[in-house]
């Protein structure tokens, strides 16, 4: 088996700061991994996508990156590139590959009432995946879904220090709501890795009755298995983050990445 060296990274990839969400609680488990966050900026938003132009972008930077950063292994932090392009890139590329999909099976044993609401991309709550997760094990319940472009820009947003619109955050949760059986709804699944860094004012929003998860910690534990007995740098270092260029999207200033232990910004 190869055995990566110690300063091999693990590599985070989104189409923007959404990952952040997955790369937070897996430094807590693993706070000396050196760490890459790669973002798309050239493609946000991943969502607005067609399945076609994910399915050949995705692999196709990823493969870039990891011959650019020579990771140990690779998270897609994206429930929208990770529904749509996992199968692709881990065809593609030769190391472990960790996707992001949407939360419905603890979801499910978490309700009560048996009425679940997927917030995620447009892209994302079109998938199939989505249909078979539901079916796999939220049989007899009801799943609705919601597409919210606007909340991955409020997210986007709000990293960048802009303040975030109420209305916004009111608009998804009411495109649950009012679908049939969306009063009943007790628990929401943010299937979005942007959609935590809103988690206060989507909570705010939905009401103490109902509970927002996300597979975040699930997926850190998943990596922090898959990387076990591998040997890891003696302390903790800064990370980079990387974007991929964009005249629309400007990166963050390195300020507002470093709670996030990125300490420094590559452009690609
Ligand atoms: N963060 C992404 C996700 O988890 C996608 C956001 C976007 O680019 O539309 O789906």
């Amino acid at each position: 088996m190869h055995v990566p060296p110690p300063d091999a990274p693990i590599l985070f990839f989104d189409s923007g700061l959404g990952g952040l969400t997955i790369l937070e609680p897996t430094r807590a488990l693993l706070p000396t991994a050196p760490v890459v966050y790669a973002a798309d900026y050239a493609g946000l938003p991943y969502g607005q996508k067609s399945e076609a132009e994910l399915a050949a972008r995705v692999p196709a930077l990823l493969g870039r990156l990891v011959e650019r950063y020579r990771p140990r292994l690779a998270v897609i932090a994206c429930n929208t590139a990770s529904t749509i392009a996992l199968a692709h890139v881990r065809a593609a590329l030769d190391l472990p590959i960790v996707g992001t999909v949407p939360a419905i099976k603890p979801a499910a044993l978490l309700t009560r009432s048996g009425v679940i609401g997927v917030l995620g991309t447009r892209a994302t709550v079109r998938q199939p995946y989505v249909d078979d997760l539901s079916a796999r094990f939220a049989a007899g319940q009801t799943v609705l879904r919601h597409g919210s472009p606007e909340l991955v820009a409020a997210a986007e947003a709000k990293l960048h220090g802009a303040p975030v619109d109420p209305a916004v955050i009111a608009r998804a949760i009411a495109g649950l709501r009012e679908q049939p059986g969306g009063d009943a709804m007790d628990v929401i699944v943010l299937a979005c890795t942007h959609f935590p860094l809103l988690a206060d004012e989507l909570a705010q929003a939905a009401g103490p009755g109902v509970r927002l998860i996300d597979g975040a910690g699930g997926i850190a534990r998943r990596i922090a298995h898959l990387t076990e007995g591998q040997d890891w740098p003696a302390a903790a270092s800064m990370g980079t983050a990387v974007f991929t260029r964009s005249d629309d999207h400007p990166p963050p200033p390195v300020s507002a990445l470093a709670r996030f232990g990125l300490g420094r910004i590559d452009l690609v």
